[in-house]
């Protein structure tokens, strides 16, 4: 099932729980707009190359759109239609004014030269900046992207519309950046699982982690887990997989992995096969890499009690049901990976403020809303006799339902 499927159903078992009306279960799925631009540029060897870039801008009942920008090759118009689904369920879920949009480009950002990024943000920010905007659509980074892919997409978008800061998130700091976004996305898998052992009585320190993907997720809720007490047993990202049963020492490994782009080679650990790390032994699994990685080949294997969805979608439905079956419990990345949206919020409304708040401040923001996240999906649990992932989704869908219906859709 690809991922669109997968969160159509989602959203179908959640609106079924919330009996919602079959009119407005349509209007709320059918996305508010969809883009697809080409974008040419020329390489730094003066041949012309095209791509593919795509936003869909899915609802914004609850104020502007808001989604990542990923570059990457398997970018396709299904994939982002559901990962813009899923940010209105997650701006939702965060209860931060936002709706849900998604984008991206067709290409494999390692193949470019950082001239040849540039010039491929720009002339993807020059097909769509009438579509985005401050109060309409506000892009942020995602795989593929970071910071100074938001630098130049803010740069374009300001030759049209003057100096906007606030139309994109995850910007550099000299920019308009918030302090703690760069790690906000790992700092809220971590609050969120803190807070989920915490309804087991269990605390960070003292538990196993095994983490799939080792880039700006991966690696900044790896290292503040560590910093935390917990022992992380084993990571892998694309260029391979370690463990080390005593628990990696991730300070040395981040260094290994600035200095040689990749976990593989890490002296600290013995290198796996990457295709058996969901099989690791552990008491918490972090998929931070791409959607779909946990399915119903490898969730059998699976050993965690506990898995943290800090990637989009990491677990297909079949697999869903086994791990179900097998009493893991599941935090989805709907609520779990918010923390990095909720902090683009907290930028945003910085820039609109024109008043920056010191990182503590930032930080333990975070953890409110992290906090009164995992109460607010509990209590739809309770309510409706659901699992977690449900929980989420009706919280979601019943959020954007009712901003909907009080705004009056039926035009
Ligand atoms: N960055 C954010 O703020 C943010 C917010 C919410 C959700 N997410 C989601 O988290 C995930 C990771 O995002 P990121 O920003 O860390 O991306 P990133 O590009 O910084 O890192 C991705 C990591 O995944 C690894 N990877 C890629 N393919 C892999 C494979 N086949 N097997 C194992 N590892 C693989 C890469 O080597 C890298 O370590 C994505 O699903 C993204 O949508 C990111």
């Amino acid at each position: 099932m690809n991922a669109l499927a997968a969160t159509n159903r989602n959203f179908k078992l959640a609106s079924r729980i919330l009996g919602l009306d079959a009119k407005l279960e349509k209007s709320l799925l059918i996305p508010f707009r969809e883009i697809k631009v080409e974008c040419t540029i020329p390489k730094d060897d003066g041949t012309l190359v095209s791509y593919v870039g795509f936003r869909v801008q899915h609802d914004n009942s609850r104020g502007p759109m808001k989604g990542g920008v990923r570059y990457h090759p398997e970018v396709d118009p299904d994939e982002v239609n559901a990962l813009a689904q899923l940010m209105t369920w997650k701006t939702a879920v965060a209860n931060i004014p936002y709706g849900g949009a998604k984008g991206g480009i067709g290409c494999d950002p390692s193949d470019l030269s950082p001239s040849e990024l540039e010039r491929l943000t720009r002339v993807f920010t020059q097909r769509i900046h009438d579509l985005i905007g401050i109060h309409t659509d506000v892009p942020a980074p995602d795989m593929g992207t970071n910071a100074q892919t938001m630098a130049w997409i803010l740069d374009e978008y300001s030759k049209f519309h003057g100096h906007s800061p606030a139309v994109v998130t995850g910007k550099p700091i000299d920019l308009g950046g918030s302090l703690g976004r760069d790690a906000a996305t790992g700092r809220g898998v971590l609050f969120a699982t803190e807070a989920l052992l915490k309804e087991y009585g269990k605390s960070i320190s003292g538990q196993r982690f095994v983490i799939q993907g080792f880039g700006n997720v991966g690696s900044w809720a790896s290292q503040l887990i560590s910093d935390m007490g917990g022992k992380i047993v084993a990571v892998s990202d694309i260029t391979g997989a370690i463990r080390n049963k005593d628990g990696i020492d991730i300070p040395s490994l981040l260094r290994h992995a600035q200095e040689t782009r990749g976990v593989k080679g890490f002296s600290g650990a013995d290198a796996i096969d990457p295709s058996s790390i969901f099989a690791e032994d552990c008491d918490v699994l972090i998929p931070a890499a791409l959607g779909g990685a946990i399915n119903r080949d490898n969730a059998v294997d699976i050993k965690a009690k506990f898995i943290v969805e800090a990637a989009n979608h990491p677990t297909d439905p079949e697999a869903d049901e086994i791990l179900k079956k097998k009493g893991v419990v599941i935090l989805p990345d709907i609520y779990a990976n918010s923390g990095g949206v909720t902090v683009s919020y907290f930028e945003w409304v910085q820039n609109i403020q024109g008043f920056m708040w010191d990182e503590n401040r930032v930080n333990s923001e975070l953890k409110t809303y992290m906090t009164r996240g995992l109460k607010d999906v509990k209590e739809m649990c309770q309510t409706h006799n659901c699992d977690l992932r449900m929980g989420a989704f009706t919280l979601g869908l019943n959020r954007v339902a009712r901003a909907t219906l009080l705004r009056g859709w039926e035009a």
